[in-house]
């Protein structure tokens, strides 16, 4: 991929949705460049295509219209099965309330995007899944389930999962809204140090300004379009951030 070029380029998005006899139209020609690297916050009123926006980006869905390229690929040329593949490898979907499967230990749950590739070994998996453990800080629950662990941790395990096979891009749906103000700051500051120090690009959709804050820019969705509300940009120098 060119350097120069942004990790995520949106070009006359638009995005409708068959409600019964009634067409929904979320996103209209809308226009979006994200760096690689970059923590960018989104924010906007429930409905107003937060979500829809973010699963494009993830290629679980695809626009109705307009142009879409995440790290040099054209996710509008890419059929289902393609994008499945593409979407295994370059991208981490985080959720509010984590999508841990109740069954499997905190271990179990990180493992499981790795048991999509087929060439790795179960050495090289426990090797990448200690990692996770250790980069979000729970080496020592490993053998816990989801219910043997707090909201907190739950989305920390959420997270090594996510970042597990080393994608480029991470998503996050409002990850911090079911967390406490002291959960909420690490993660926050764990996404932080995944952009910072890990080059991850990250999309986060969030309901709280103070979250938002913890991102380089917060961009706002209404009426279908992004529109940036205070033109307070933080620089990208990493130091801010990984100094933490
Ligand atoms: N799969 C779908 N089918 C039909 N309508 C949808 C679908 N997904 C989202 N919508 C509609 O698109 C609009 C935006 O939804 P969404 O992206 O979930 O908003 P947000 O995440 O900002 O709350 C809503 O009107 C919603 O009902
Ligand atoms: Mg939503």
């Amino acid at each position: 991929m060119n350097q120069t070029q942004p990790y995520i380029s949106c070009r006359g998005i638009s995005k409708t949705y068959h409600k019964g006899k009634t067409l929904v139209t979320p996103l209209k020609d809308l226009n979006l460049d994200v760096a690689q690297g970059e923590f960018l916050a989104l924010m906007g009123p429930s409905g107003s295509g937060k979500t829809t926006l973010l699963n494009l980006i993830a290629g679980i869905d695809q626009p109705s219209s307009g142009q879409l390229h995440v790290g040099g690929i054209d996710l509008t040329q890419t059929n289902r099965g393609e994008l499945a593949r593409w979407r295994a490898r370059h991208c981490g979907y985080i959720f509010q309330l984590y999508h841990l499967v109740p069954i499997l230990t905190a271990y179990e749950n990180i493992e499981l995007p790795l048991l999509l590739n087929p060439s790795l070994s179960r050495t090289d998996r426990k090797a990448k899944i200690q990692a996770a453990l250790r980069l979000v800080g729970l080496e020592d629950r490993a053998e816990h389930r989801p219910t043997e662990l707090s909201g907190g941790q739950e989305q920390r395990v959420a997270i090594a999962r996510a970042i597990v096979a080393d994608p480029g891009l991470l998503v996050a749906d409002e990850p911090t809204g079911d967390l406490d103000r002291d959960a909420s700051e690490q993660i926050l500051e764990l996404l932080r140090s995944l952009a910072a120090d890990h080059s991850k690009t990250i999309i986060m959709v969030t309901h709280d300004a103070h979250a938002a804050e913890s991102a380089h820019r917060v961009l706002h969705l209404e009426k279908g379009q992004l529109i940036r509300h205070n033109e307070r940009r933080k620089s990208k120098p990493m130091e801010e951030y990984s100094a933490k």
